[in-house]
């Protein structure tokens, strides 16, 4: 059965204490409260407050990641972050191409691939982002932009290289907006994703690949999302700052 996840995306909030405080209060949660066991949870604090998160991970259930990685190894890259760093902090997951790091950051489908391949050389999974904006959506033109970024994006990987990711559908229109793309409207393009895994690395992997939703998901709407046969959970921003609403979507399966 492929993996439920539940991965907060922080974004660029909270204060060291602030950050202390939602931790230790997804914790407590999670210790009075088992999550099930197909569901893994991942939060992704920005890069000052990794240390902390990895340190309380080693006593609980959850996994850190990180929301963005250098396409460099090392050197003179400064404010850059590498995989590596990442690996000896026990940083397990990384947010790759994440369409506020494409639209403020100019990352493209290159710089992802790049970032892909540095951190799985460091054994770090990626969750990478992928989605289209409102006018390519009005423009019915989804389908292609999400082919284009996670071909460009992901498929000079091996099939065994491939199993190591999970794939986040982000509408760009959606995130922070409070608009949801509809059940019908996640199903179709998370169908239309695994399928395009399938063409390119045969269907056993591409059933095992699990493909998160992303964008103003909350516990309002998760039940319902979640429902769907090819969305295997949630990459979630606004609502994951709130550890009672995150835990009620974690516990939306
Ligand atoms: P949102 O963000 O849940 O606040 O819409 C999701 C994301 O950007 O990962």
């Amino acid at each position: 059965m492929r993996k439920h996840i539940v991965a907060g995306n922080w974004k660029m909030n909270n204060t060291f204490d602030e950050a202390d405080e939602l931790i230790s209060n997804i914790l407590d949660a999670l210790e009075e409260k088992n999550l099930d066991r197909n569901t893994s949870m991942i939060i992704c604090p920005p890069f000052p407050f990794l240390e902390m998160a990895t340190d309380y991970a080693k006593d609980s259930y959850f996994e850190v990641g990180a929301q963005d990685v250098s396409t460099e190894e090392k050197g003179a890259y400064t404010g850059e972050v590498s995989a590596a760093m990442l690996k000896s902090m026990e940083v397990s997951y990384c947010i790759v191409g994440h369409s506020e790091r494409r639209q403020y950051h100019h990352e493209c489908n290159l710089m992802v691939a790049k970032k892909v391949d540095r951190l799985l050389e460091n054994g770090i999974r990626p969750i990478v982002c992928c989605g289209e904006r409102l006018e390519e959506r009005e423009a019915n033109k989804q389908f292609d932009v999400v082919k284009q970024q996670i071909e460009e994006g992901l498929f000079h990987l091996t099939a065994e290289q491939f199993k190591e990711l999970v794939i986040a559908y982000e509408p760009v229109w959606a995130i922070g907006t409070g608009k949801t793309a509809t059940p019908e409207q996640a199903q179709e393009i998370h169908a239309f994703i695994r399928n395009l895994i399938a063409e390119k690395y045969g269907k056993a992997v591409a059933d095992e690949i699990s493909i998160l939703y992303g964008g103003s998901c909350k516990p309002s709407n998760a039940k319902e999302i979640f429902s769907n046969p090819d969305v295997d959970g949630g990459l979630i921003g606004g609502a994951c700052l709130k550890a009672e609403d995150f835990m009620a979507i974690a516990f939306s399966f």
